[in-house]
């Protein structure tokens, strides 16, 4: 259970960039993403989190749901304004999942991998996801504002994930005994500040290529209803995955979904 001593906690682990975030955190809730994007049309700061202990309809990418039970993950979301490109800012949800991926690092000592475009996998389970949802400024030429949700699995759900994720979805750690949650949100915000004052010169895509366990091998690339085989082969400048085709074309996705069977 979060207490009043938890944001305290959190901004402990804050670096000094870190001052002009702030911090609220709630019981229960829908969804943080869907909670800020409200928040934002009323005006919200940037770099406004908001964590919540538990969602009752959190929500994943491609319309899919977030399972976020009471106590045993991370749910977070965050207000940005960014100043870029309609392009650059598609890099938003890549550099959140590398610092997501950082931090995990940084907290637990166990090296994830990304799934492009944004799952975060541990011995072969999805264990974070990134969602982001934005609002395309007026003139159009970049996002007016948009907030970025990260839902990490920190401990296994008391009675275990649901039927449907059972196969799927891992924790960072079995150990209930140790708290791990403030540190990971504080470095997770960190590593957030740090790699969007990146986005520009996007610097940060090394550290992102360098989680992607997949590349060189095949993949299922999903588009819609269709499916079909290809070998991963790597990203260009803007994080879209470069594959070849079975007839030896390469292809460059731009979005979409993959399908890996080895592990990470
Ligand atoms: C995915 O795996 O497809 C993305 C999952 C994103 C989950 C987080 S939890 C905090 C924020 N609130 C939501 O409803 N979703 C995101």
């Amino acid at each position: 259970m979060y207490n009043a001593k938890d944001e305290h906690e959190i901004r402990s682990f804050l670096c000094s960039k870190g001052e002009k975030v702030k911090i609220r955190i709630v019981k229960e809730t829908g969804s943080t993403n869907d909670d800020l994007k409200k928040e934002v049309l009323n005006g919200a700061d940037e770099f406004t989190v908001l964590i919540a202990e538990k969602q009752t309809k959190g929500k994943g990418r491609k319309g899919r749901s977030f399972y976020s039970p009471e106590g045993t993950g991370c749910y977070m979301s965050i207000v940005l304004r960014p100043d870029c490109s309609l392009e650059e800012s598609t890099l938003l949800t890549t550099m959140a999942a590398a610092a997501a991926a950082d931090a995990i690092e940084a907290v637990t000592g166990i090296s994830p991998g990304i799934k492009w475009v944004n799952d975060i996998f541990i011995g072969g389970r999805k264990v974070a996801g990134i969602l982001t949802e934005g609002s395309i400024a007026k003139d159009k030429k970049g996002l007016e504002w948009a907030v970025i949700g990260i839902g990490v699995n920190i401990m296994p759900p008391e009675d275990g994930f649901p039927n449907e994720l059972s196969s799927i979805a891992g924790a960072l750690t079995d150990r209930r005994s140790e708290n791990i949650r403030n540190r990971l949100i504080g470095e997770i915000i960190n590593k957030l500040i740090e790699n969007y004052g990146q986005l520009k010169e996007k610097s940060y895509i090394e550290k992102y290529r360098s989680r992607l366990f997949f590349l060189g091998s095949e993949i299922t690339v999903i588009e819609g209803d269709n499916s079909y085989k290809a070998t991963a082969l790597d990203i260009d400048s803007m994080c879209h995955l470069i594959v070849k085709l079975p007839d030896g074309k390469r292809k460059v996705l731009y979005g979409g979904e993959i399908s890996i069977k080895t592990d990470s």
